[in-house]
């Protein structure tokens, strides 16, 4: 066992502002002021992000449950994403009956092809989730004129994507809506939460509705719903702890770009790839990863071995979906997705929590050298 010091892949910042806010909230935010950081907490997210509309819940899955049941999705539809994800959009998709379509990835982006989204589209297809995966950014100029071509709302999943900034538009401003995650892995954290977002009054007023188990704000009987609806809400004392971060959001985002060069600076001339940050684009950087070039040879498993020797916690990339859920017809895999099943074995996240320290990175680099250059 190593006694150098453990290095974690991420950990959230929490300082005394948020300690102070989180006791207020649990002294004082109960009675009249049991929503007050809840709705502080919305318009300071509406006004980061440049919505009109902002729904704090208890999760991202939950905020992505809730607005495509307010798309109308359900039984017999068809959901397309990256075959390469996170469960959490698709198991919503599956909440409702639907079916996920998974299509293949750019190799540059690592983020859902729209070349390829177009040729999945059928007629039972009802939404596109463009998820921005690890701070990525979807290319979506071209998916939202998919979106226009077949009428067709495209959805983004920003859990990953806070401070990530597409052509001057933040990343969950720009589809139909947008979620976001507030995990404790994740850039801004709330312990747990979500929120959904959205320029569309009347989506918004739906969802409204169905986060309050169906009651509408015009209903005025007490306990009398009008839906059945779902229960998703984020308390408030979570809220106040993400005011706290909210208000420290430029240093957490700026943090993470920090963290990101010091990788690009010490991993240069080794074959492998980072993050991309395209031109005209701003990318969040909320988790470090490095996919290394096919025509070396490299395990995987020995890297992930030599991280857990020096006590640095590793973490695999995302696997594709149709891989783990092979037998499972709720998922359709649309294509060979070549790319995704090509990439993943050749990918790995590293520790760029928001406290790490050059020196810590270090010993990552270190790792990493050892491992590649073993060829
Ligand atoms: C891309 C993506 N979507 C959704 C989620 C789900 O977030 P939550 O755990 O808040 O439901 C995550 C969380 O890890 C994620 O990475």
């Amino acid at each position: 066992m190593s006694n150098l010091s453990q290095i974690f892949y991420t950990k959230p910042s929490i300082t005394q502002k948020e300690i102070d806010y989180a006791t207020d909230a649990a002294t004082n935010g109960w009675g009249a002021r049991c929503y007050e950081y809840i709705t502080r907490f919305e318009n300071l997210l509406k006004e980061h992000l440049g919505v009109n509309y902002a729904i704090a819940t208890s999760s991202c899955t939950g905020a992505m449950h809730m607005g495509l049941s307010a798309l109308g999705i359900g039984l017999g539809d068809e959901v397309i994403i990256a075959d390469i994800n996170w469960i959490a959009p698709a198991a919503a998709v599956t909440y409702l009956g639907a079916k996920v379509v998974l299509v293949d990835i750019l190799p540059n982006t690592w983020c859902i092809d729209p070349s390829h989204v177009e040729k999945a589209i059928t007629k039972n297809t009802k939404a596109i989730i463009a998820v921005h995966l690890y701070g990525n950014l979807c290319n979506m100029n071209e998916l939202l004129s998919i979106g226009i071509k077949y009428n067709i709302p495209i959805i983004e999943d920003a859990a990953e994507a806070v401070g990530s900034i597409y052509k001057g538009k933040r990343a969950g401003s720009m589809g139909a809506f947008g979620v976001f995650s507030f995990h404790g892995t994740k850039t801004i954290t709330t312990g747990e939460g979500g929120i959904f977002v959205t320029q569309d009054a009347e989506l918004h007023e739906k969802v409204l509705t169905l986060s309050n188990h169906g009651r509408s704000r015009a209903q005025y009987k007490q306990f009398w719903f009008d839906e059945v609806g779902f229960k998703y809400k984020m308390s408030n004392i979570q809220a106040a702890i993400g005011c706290a971060q909210m208000e420290r959001i430029d240093e957490l985002i700026s943090k993470k770009r920090i963290i990101f060069k010091w990788y690009e600076k010490k991993l240069k001339g080794l074959l492998l790839s980072l993050n991309p940050e395209p031109l005209d684009c701003q990318n969040g950087y909320w988790m470090v990863t490095i996919v290394v070039d096919k025509n070396i040879s490299f395990d995987r498993d020995l890297l992930l071995q030599e991280f857990k020797n020096n006590n640095i916690d590793g973490r695999v990339f995302f696997w594709p979906l149709s891989l783990v859920r092979k037998d499972d017809e709720r998922f359709v895999k649309a294509g060979e997705n070549s790319v995704s099943y090509d990439l993943y074995n050749r990918s790995v996240n590293l520790p760029c929590y928001n406290d790490i320290t050059e020196e810590e990175v270090d010993r990552v680099v270190a790792c990493i050298k050892r491992i590649i250059d073993q060829k």
